[in-house]
């Protein structure tokens, strides 16, 4: 597979054009955004971490029959991907009531909903992402009726696989964010973009800490030394 042009240079992920037209290399940097960028750092060594932990869950949701973009880890920070479309929605299943959400509700983090409870988001980087509903999106031609019902479908069951998968940690799946895009093969929709703690908020299952990007958030330190811990555990859980 030869590497080819930039076409995408994000804040914390590159993608490049490959000499094959429906596939992609997606290159994990170690600049760190939070809140929306005003919050920013660099970590040596969490590119390579997220790639990693990205490709494993990834790969595990492949294996159980969702569809996604990932092919393989070709180097510590780059994997090979199908090139898609992308659909500028978020799924956020949430296990647990814990970030935006607890503040928007005025609780503290930690309850567990009787059914996950899934947000819709409006990827639009100039209006802040905003949250969105059904309605909205069908209005704005992101997708029709059919096909938000096929994503919460997949958003719903990518969760149930990654919650068992953490289950196996010792890690609690809080929330998961989840993107779709259309592949440029064969027009089906599938999962795109990173699953890490960059996008997933997990917890330790026993002592509740926290091994996602909130560390960052918050200021807790550890950040690279917790992705690591989630890869090491996730490593032996799917052994
Ligand atoms: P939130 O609590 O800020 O709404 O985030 C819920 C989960 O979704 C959390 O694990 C972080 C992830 N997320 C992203 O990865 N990108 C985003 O733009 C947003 C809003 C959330």
């Amino acid at each position: 597979m030869e590497k080819r042009e930039l076409i995408f240079d994000g804040n914390e992920k590159q993608v490049f054009a490959t000499d094959d037209n429906h596939k992609v290399i997606f290159r994990y940097k170690d600049v760190t955004l939070a809140y929306g960028g005003v919050k920013r750092a660099l970590f040596i060594g969490k590119g390579a971490l997220d790639n990693k932990i990205s490709a494993l869950m990834l790969g595990e949701l492949n294996r159980k029959g969702v569809e996604t973009h990932f092919i393989e880890v070709i180097n510590d920070n780059e994997q090979l991907c199908r090139k898609i479309q992308i659909i500028p929605l978020e799924f956020i299943v949430r296990n647990r009531i814990a970030g935006s959400l607890a503040e928007r509700l005025g609780v503290k983090e930690g309850i567990r909903p009787e059914e996950p409870i899934v947000d819709l988001r409006y990827n639009n980087d100039e209006l802040d992402d905003p949250l969105i509903n059904d309605h909205h999106a069908i209005a704005l031609g992101l997708a029709t009726k059919e096909e938000l019902k096929h994503m919460y479908s997949i958003a719903t069951r990518t969760n149930t696989i990654l919650k068992a998968l953490c289950h196996k940690a010792g890690i609690e799946l809080i929330d998961v964010k989840v993107e779709f895009g259309r592949d440029s093969l064969t027009g089906n929709i599938i999962i795109s973009d990173e699953l890490s703690p960059d996008t997933c908020r997990m917890w330790d299952e026993k002592t509740g800490e926290k091994l996602d990007k909130d560390r960052f958030r918050h200021d807790l330190s550890d950040v690279v030394a917790s992705y690591r811990e989630v890869l090491d555990r996730l490593t032996k859980a799917i052994a």
